[in-house]
């Protein structure tokens, strides 16, 4: 479905990325881990087309990504929810989860999509009223999640999505990331929540300092004593 080949990204003299590869088929769920700084939001960013690649191709659905805007991506198909949530605080929980389906392709649906959005978050159903920046950490990644899915994500990416939650909204939200991908959808994940990201993914990837480490099952990944050791504090 994607594939990512041989990518190099340099921001000035610096190279963030250096001949990447990953490959995500149709239903998986793929782990992209690494410490940070080693690149991970650099890779998604050049998927979504927020950066562009000095060389390598992105091949989505057979065909090369190349020269599309972020725009034409996300038409595409492919819905990055960023790190750092991105939402726009004075606004209702409903406006912001609104605003992801501004495209035309799906805004018709969009009444539909909304009740789907709130019967996967009943919370923000409950506060649909309420300013998207009077809510908790965990409430403001599930309107972040609520957001992407009314642009009818066919590859979802998520950059850290747990990222400064308390444990019990963590994995609140990894509940949910794992209920969407049995549902059929496709997902790329960014954690620094090691060991829960290989559990609940099928195959992952390591980056550390720009070059792909590296790649296997989830299952390996997490017996693999260099992931132990880096990533688990084994
Ligand atoms: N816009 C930018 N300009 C210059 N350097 C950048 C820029 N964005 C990222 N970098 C550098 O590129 C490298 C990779 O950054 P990136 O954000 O992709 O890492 P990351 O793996 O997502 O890290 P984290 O876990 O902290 O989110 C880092 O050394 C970072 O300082
Ligand atoms: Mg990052």
């Amino acid at each position: 479905m994607l594939s990512v080949e041989n990518i190099t990204v340099c921001y000035g003299q610096m190279k963030a990325l250096q001949g990447v590869s990953l490959e995500i088929s149709q239903g998986d769920m793929v782990a992209l881990i690494g410490a940070n700084g080693s690149g991970k939001s650099t890779l998604m960013n050049v998927i979504s087309g927020m950066i562009q690649a000095v060389s390598g191709e992105i091949i989505w659905e057979g065909r090369p990504l190349k020269g599309l805007s972020p725009d034409n991506i996300c038409q595409a198909g492919i819905i990055q929810v960023p790190e750092g949530r991105k939402l726009f605080p004075g606004m209702t929980v409903e406006e912001n989860i609104i605003m992801g389906a501004y495209h035309p392709n799906v805004r018709r649906q969009a009444p539909e999509s909304l009740q789907k959005v709130f019967s996967t978050f009943p919370r923000l159903a409950d506060r649909r009223r309420q300013f998207a920046g009077s809510l908790s950490g965990g409430e403001q990644q599930m309107v972040a999640l609520g957001r992407a899915l009314m642009a009818k994500p066919r590859l979802l990416m998520l950059d850290e999505p747990s990222l400064g939650l308390a444990p019990k909204a963590a994995a609140e939200i990894f509940m949910i990331i794992k209920e969407l991908n049995k549902e059929g959808m496709t997902i790329l994940l960014v954690s620094q929540e090691v060991l829960e990201t290989l559990s609940i993914t099928t195959y992952g990837y390591v980056l550390e300092n720009g070059i792909m480490a590296l790649k296997g099952p989830s299952r390996e990944l997490r017996e693999n004593p260099k992931v132990k050791t880096s990533y688990l504090g084994l």
